[in-house]
């Protein structure tokens, strides 16, 4: 038996319980067999959640990107480490075998030498889906540097806001992306962000649409001039084992985004455990997660999780409607994916379509199918299940964060039985935990509660870039000695898990996390508004949408308010990015407030979601009226 490698159920619980039992010995055992150190640990795990601090494998000296490239090149130097498919269904698939990365990357590696970036130095990546992306990031961790992806559909102030933040001294971006049939201008972007941020001293620029874009003297260069001149053997920074490898930000309920900080030896131990046994991953298959690397899910399961594993990953640049819907299937086919793992929002967008564009697929390659990001509902699933996957490919439904760095609950394929909508059982080492009103655990079967963590795993996030307090008290406040993930669960009589969704003010939108005050913050900047209180209502497709109830400082006609509502999304899209505009828009006389002044958003939620038969208790409300005036105007 390996604990590495999970194969039946018997062996999952056995593996479970030792994890359980012996957590240290456990992590330490996998730690050692399966990766690449320059120095061994001095003690495996140190934590308290209350401060809070968590180390693990301290005094280990290791380089991830040795682990992912370098350890392979022997035995799968030729393999397809990545596999690029383009925008253009035309332009040809790139093959990037495990030592053209390893010279990608060195090359990459030393360009940024050469541009003053060393150990601890920030990096803001603002890419598309193109190979640079993917051996930009690896370069960064390959010499100590910590890289910050920017996903490329935020708008230059979000941009701004991420590079400030964690003040990064370089921006790696392309003088343009393609989506579907339209361009995106990020060179412009960039500009434009980088007005806000002038200690970024340089900007290196790869070409990928070949628009005419203005370079500033001094600041901008082309990348693959000096690719081109670049040495492509580079030695490897060596790391310690909780140095940072990266900064990844995600919405928070408040305030700016939080820069969440995953360090070198615990998320590589983490992310390539959870790669192996979720997607069962053997030596030829392919490999394809469909995600932005601008997220997590790219980060862990398209970049690190696949290449610790020596996998073939897939990375696609285009979108799932161009040139039309069956482009998914298309390339499952031609690339006869094994593993295929998307998000929910992708499934119901593509099972609104016709069958045919399915249909005329061969899709019997797949062995694995994954979703993650949202609850997915019992039809999607099924849909899932049945047309993609021919019933013959278990459908793991994986619940994690950008703050768990890997997959945390999810089915093992074929060792699991799965239930539609079911996260199901937590991976080896994840000691999950439901909490009720009064901050007690839940203990047995069929009841629902807040989700915790009892126990630290490698590959949680250590702190808030510049800012532990603010993660002690999002995370570690509300339950003693846990971790609090945001999320409510329920666990059936089998004790499998399902979660219910956020039980906080982030709203997730296409399977994109969005704070709803940022968003509130940003509407309240335009003149004419006086208050806003932005909600989430169940969507078809999205899964959720906006809905803002806004009042104004003068009521004015419904084309002034039309006009309006164009304006605040706007402001929206520049604020925060397109992906933050509003589906719905009511402007009310006032909002339902308790006698305290706080806006009760209960209310406004059962209002957006046309549950306005069981509004609950608003004796607490100042002024009763409100709601009425609400529901009579509600947008449907
Ligand atoms: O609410 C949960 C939801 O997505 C949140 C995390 O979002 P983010 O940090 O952007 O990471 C997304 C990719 C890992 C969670 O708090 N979520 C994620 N996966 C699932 C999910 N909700 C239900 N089921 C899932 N499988």
């Amino acid at each position: 038996m390996s604990n590495y490698h999970i194969k039946s159920l018997e062996e999952y619980f056995k593996v479970y319980r030792h994890s359980v039992r012996e957590p240290e010995l456990f992590w330490s055992e996998i730690a050692e067999e399966h990766f690449t150190w320059r120095k061994g640990w001095d003690n495996i795990l140190e934590w308290d959640f209350n401060k809070p601090e968590i180390k693990w494998f301290e005094g280990a000296k290791l380089n991830i990107t040795e682990n992912c490239i370098d350890r392979h090149l022997l035995t799968k130097g030729e393999k397809t480490a990545i596999l690029f498919e383009p925008n253009d269904p035309n332009e040809e698939a790139e093959h990037i075998s495990y030592s053209d990365l390893h010279k990608r990357v060195n090359k990459f590696a030393n360009v940024l030498k050469a541009e003053g970036i060393g150990k601890g130095d920030r990096v803001c990546i603002y890419l598309p889906m193109i190979p640079e992306l993917a051996v930009s990031m690896l370069a960064c961790a390959r010499i100590g540097a910590i890289h910050s992806v920017v996903f490329a559909g935020f708008s230059s102030k979000a941009l701004a806001t991420r590079i400030k933040d964690c003040d990064a001294k370089i921006v790696i971006t392309s003088d343009g992306s393609y989506r579907g049939q339209k361009t995106i201008d990020l060179k412009g972007i960039v500009d434009e962000a980088l007005k806000q941020c002038p200690d970024v001293a340089s900007v290196l620029v790869a070409k990928r649409i070949k628009s005419d874009i203005e370079m500033v003297d001094g600041r901008d260069k082309w990348l693959q001039p000096l690719l081109d001149e670049a040495s492509d053997e580079c030695d490897i920074e060596i790391m310690e084992a909780e140095d940072p490898l990266f900064i990844l930000y995600t919405s928070g309920s408040t305030g700016k985004p939080k820069g969440m900080v995953h360090t070198s030896a615990g998320y590589m131990v983490y992310t390539a455990y959870t790669f192996k046994n979720v997607f069962q991953y053997k030596n030829e298959d392919v490999y394809w997660c469909t995600a932005d690397i601008g997220w997590i899910t790219g980060h862990s399961y398209i970049v690190y999780g696949p290449l610790l594993n020596g996998a073939t990953s897939v990375m696609f640049e285009g979108v799932p409607s161009y040139p039309d819907f069956s482009r998914f299937w298309e390339i499952v086919e031609k690339h006869k994916v094994n593993q295929f793992y998307t998000a929910p929002t992708a499934i119901r967008a593509l099972a609104k379509e016709n069958l045919s564009y399915l249909e005329k697929h061969d899709l019997s390659s797949l062995k694995v199918l994954g979703t993650v990001g949202e609850p997915i509902n019992e039809e999607a699933w099924h849909w899932y299940n049945d047309n993609v996957g021919n019933k013959n490919s278990p459908v793991v439904d994986t619940w994690w964060q950008t703050e768990t760095g890997g997959i945390m609950i999810s089915p093992i394929p074929y060792v699991t039985p799965t239930i539609p909508t079911f996260a199901t059982m937590p991976l080896p080492g994840v000691q999950p935990a439901l909490m009720d009103e009064n901050a007690q655990e839940i203990k047995g079967n069929q009841v629902e509660g807040m989700l915790c963590i009892k126990y630290p795993w490698p590959g949680i996030a250590r702190t808030i870039w510049g800012n532990h307090e603010r993660f002690k008290n999002t995370y570690f406040s509300a339950y003693d000695n846990m971790y609090f993930t945001g999320d409510g669960a329920r666990r059936d009589a089998t004790g499998y898990y399902r979660i219910t969704g956020r039980v906080d003010d982030v709203v997730i939108v296409s399977g994109h996390n969005l704070g709803t005050a940022p968003i509130e913050d940003s509407i309240n900047e335009h003149p004419a508004v006086a208050e806003s209180a932005i909600v989430g209502f169940p969507h078809e497709i999205k899964g959720n949408a906006l809905y803002g109830f806004i009042t104004l400082k003068e009521t004015g006609e419904s084309r002034v308010q039309d006009n309006l509502r164009k304006e605040i999304n706007q402001i929206l899209s520049e604020h925060i990015g397109p992906i933050a505009k509003l589906d719905k828009i009511q402007f009310c006389d006032g909002l339902p407030k308790t006698r305290s002044g706080k806006i009760m958003r209960r209310i406004l939620r059962k209002i957006a979601s046309n549950e306005t038969d069981d509004l609950g208790d608003v004796s607490t409300l100042q002024d009763p009226e409100v709601v009425e005036n609400i529901i009579e105007g509600r947008i449907q």
